[in-house]
């Protein structure tokens, strides 16, 4: 901010909605609930690249290559924006590490789904980036000051990667016959999934109620998947394709799109470490930080030579 603070207790920031620094007294609680929060964010960011590295060498043009390399690259930038914010709350990168490869911290269950298909790129971006963007952008918002800055930036980028997710599908939706059955079976698996996304009903949600006291969250997971829905249906209809929900439909009432029940028990089941990719995603990431080893060790050794010289 540009100009001077008049207040500086926590309740008085959160109160006055101005942002809460590194710097500023915090209680216990909001600090645990950051760190649990921007943690499970950066290791969604992280093992996100799984799914979709799945397909870079497979990729059906040198274009579509270059994007699909460009946007899975994007998200490790992600990754360590948040990694970088978490970090200023007291907790290093190596801890929260540690506690993804030994399954004590969560990321998104949604990429313990497997990607099928070439469309399921197209689907991915499209509806899993597209949850990530109206789940984020309030983000930028945040109380907490360094979360709701990397969120900006994550924004511009994630709304690359919807378009790219949109632009892929559209080119398959009127393509062959095959490739608009690809498209359509790719969006029937990822659409349930993608609503899971917002967490469970709000009637159910254990966090949701502190965490908008405290100016974290803004909008509750029922109000963000609404949200979705009715920013998603007609980009359906532009596509050519349909979603697979036969309760689809607009309510002139609520000027919003009703929708089908979701069936939480499978979001849990896969939550709970029973979704059908979650064992593999974990040890491929323990086993990229082992055969990393070697990266890490000779960057300090170099930073280590770096500041012995520059003291001599
Ligand atoms: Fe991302
Ligand atoms: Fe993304």
């Amino acid at each position: 901010m540009g100009y001077p603070r008049v207040v500086s207790t926590f309740d008085d920031l959160i109160a006055a909605n101005e942002r809460v620094e590194p710097r500023d007294e915090m209680p216990d609680a909001y600090r645990a609930t950051l760190v649990r929060q921007i943690a499970q964010h950066a290791h969604s960011e992280i093992i996100g690249m799984q799914p979709e590295g799945n397909w870079l060498t497979r990729a059906p043009s040198l274009r579509r290559k270059a994007i699909l390399l460009a946007k899975v690259q994007d998200e490790a930038g992600h990754g360590l924006y948040l990694y970088a914010a978490a970090e200023t709350l007291g907790v290093s990168r190596d801890e929260l590490l540690d506690a993804l490869h030994a399954g004590k911290q969560k990321y998104s269950s949604i990429f313990n789904y497997p990607t099928l298909t070439w469309a399921d790129i197209g689907a991915i971006g499209w509806l899993v980036d597209g949850a990530a963007i109206v789940n984020q952008v309030p983000l930028c918002r945040c109380s907490y000051g360094p979360y709701a800055r990397a969120m900006v930036r994550v924004c511009k980028e994630e709304s690359f990667h919807q378009r790219q997710g949109f632009e892929l599908l559209h080119t398959l939706s009127h393509g062959t016959e095959a490739q608009h059955a690809m498209a359509q079976d790719a969006v029937d698996r990822w659409w349930w999934p993608s609503l899971m996304m917002f967490g469970p009903p709000d009637d159910a949600s254990t966090h949701t109620g502190q965490s908008m006291a405290w100016g974290i969250k803004r909008f509750s997971n029922d109000t963000l998947r609404q949200r979705f829905v009715d920013m998603t249906v007609p980009q359906a209809e532009a596509l050519g394709l349909t979603l697979p929900d036969p309760e689809l439909r607009w309510n002139e009432e609520r000027s919003s799109w009703d929708f089908g029940e979701i069936d939480f028990t499978e979001l849990f089941e896969v939550v709970k470490g029973n979704g059908p990719c979650n064992a593999q995603r974990l040890a491929h990431r323990v086993r990229a930080h082992e055969e990393g080893a070697w990266v890490r060790e000779a960057a300090s050794a170099y930073a280590e030579k770096r500041a012995a010289r520059e003291v001599a």
